[in-house]
């Protein structure tokens, strides 16, 4: 039997070279060797306020980007959270298993949540609902960013308690974290990580940034005075995290960038980078503009809710009768 793997991705703005190179290219990589579910997760994105018509778009826009990137929907299914109604019902139950001060150690709770006078309850109550996605789907592997290791380690915890205390019907599931590429910083900001609601905008580079923009966003990337192409991540956070998005995408170590790159500036560089994310991207684009107004992409959508939804209502009876909800049916 193959094992499974789950994974999503908020809809809450166009998703980053950040998401792409931390999460998805995992995804295109793993799809052939194991059962995967791939969720555009809107519920989590209401846990913060959200324009009704541009998150609309957001949702399909990400639905096209899996597609575009290379997610085979005869391989993987893909589906919106809020089209499967199984994950706010796990989500539920689990919140009655999850304690509220675990919840309060989150550090993506308490950054979001700092500072702010009126905080949604959702905000403190979304790791159980992560959890649920994953726990649906007897899910072994789930691939993600460095900075949903926290989110993980909690997932499997209440797995392992819900086992333990009611009935053992949970896969624990192990995290998968890339070895380059798993944290992905600002380009204004190196010692934060790059994110699609960055209020400024060359903070980071989304999937959809034409080629100018791109150029720009990477010319004005924040570096150093040295003028040095060399990995340090502690005393040059900026050019460290040039040099990982051009390994990644092109697949040379950083030594061979950095030879590469000795005893030229930083304009040279940065001028090269501007054109392997430019080239990387092209693809990826064209892709997407014949999906997104596309029948097609309506049709896999739809697919992939009926198939999750009779995966996901099979664990709902499951940790329903374990926990002793409803009647028991003859
Ligand atoms: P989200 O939407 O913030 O990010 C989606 C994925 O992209 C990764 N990522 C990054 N990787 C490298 N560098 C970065 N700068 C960077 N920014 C984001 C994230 O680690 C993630 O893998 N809570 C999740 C969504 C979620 C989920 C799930 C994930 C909900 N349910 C179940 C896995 C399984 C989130 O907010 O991801």
């Amino acid at each position: 039997m193959m094992e499974n793997i789950f994974s999503g991705i908020q809809p809450s703005g166009t998703i980053t070279l950040g998401n792409y190179i931390g999460a998805m290219k995992q995804f295109t990589e793993l799809q052939d060797d194991y059962n995967c579910y791939f969720c555009i997760v809107d519920q989590h994105a209401i846990t913060v306020p959200q324009d009704r018509l541009q998150l609309r778009k957001n949702i399909r826009s990400l639905a096209a980007l899996y597609l575009a990137v290379g997610i085979d929907p005869e391989k993987a299914t893909l589906f919106i959270q809020s089209e499967v109604p199984a994950h706010a019902q796990a989500g539920w139950m689990l919140q009655c298993v999850a304690y509220i001060g675990e919840l309060e150690r989150m550090t993506q709770f308490k950054d979001k949540s700092s500072g702010k006078e009126a905080v949604a309850a959702g905000l403190l109550t979304y790791p159980p609902l992560m959890a649920a996605d994953i726990l649906l789907y007897n899910t072994h592997l789930v691939p993600v960013g460095e900075d949903q290791k926290q989110h993980l380690e909690l997932t499997r915890d209440l797995a392992e308690r819900f086992n333990r205390k009611y009935n053992d019907i949970f896969t624990i599931p192990e995290v998968r974290i890339p070895k380059s590429g798993a944290r992905v910083m600002s380009l204004q900001d190196p010692m934060k990580k790059m994110s699609k609601s960055d209020p400024n905008s060359k903070a980071f580079i989304t999937l959809l940034d034409e080629p100018k923009q791109i150029e720009k966003k990477i010319k004005s990337a924040v570096t150093d005075s040295e003028g040095v192409v060399k990995f340090d991540k502690e005393n040059k956070p900026g050019v460290s995290n040039l040099l990982s998005i051009y390994s990644v995408l092109e697949q040379v170590s950083i030594e061979e960038l950095e030879q590469r790159y000795e005893g030229k500036g930083y304009g040279e560089f940065k001028g090269d980078l501007a054109e392997v994310v430019v080239r990387h991207l092209e693809p990826i684009q064209k892709r997407y503009y014949e999906l997104i107004d596309s029948e097609e992409l309506d049709r896999i959508l739809d697919e992939g809710a009926e198939k999750a939804n009779k995966v996901a209502a099979k664990m709902i009876k499951k940790m329903e009768n374990a926990m002793g909800l409803g009647r028991k049916r003859r």
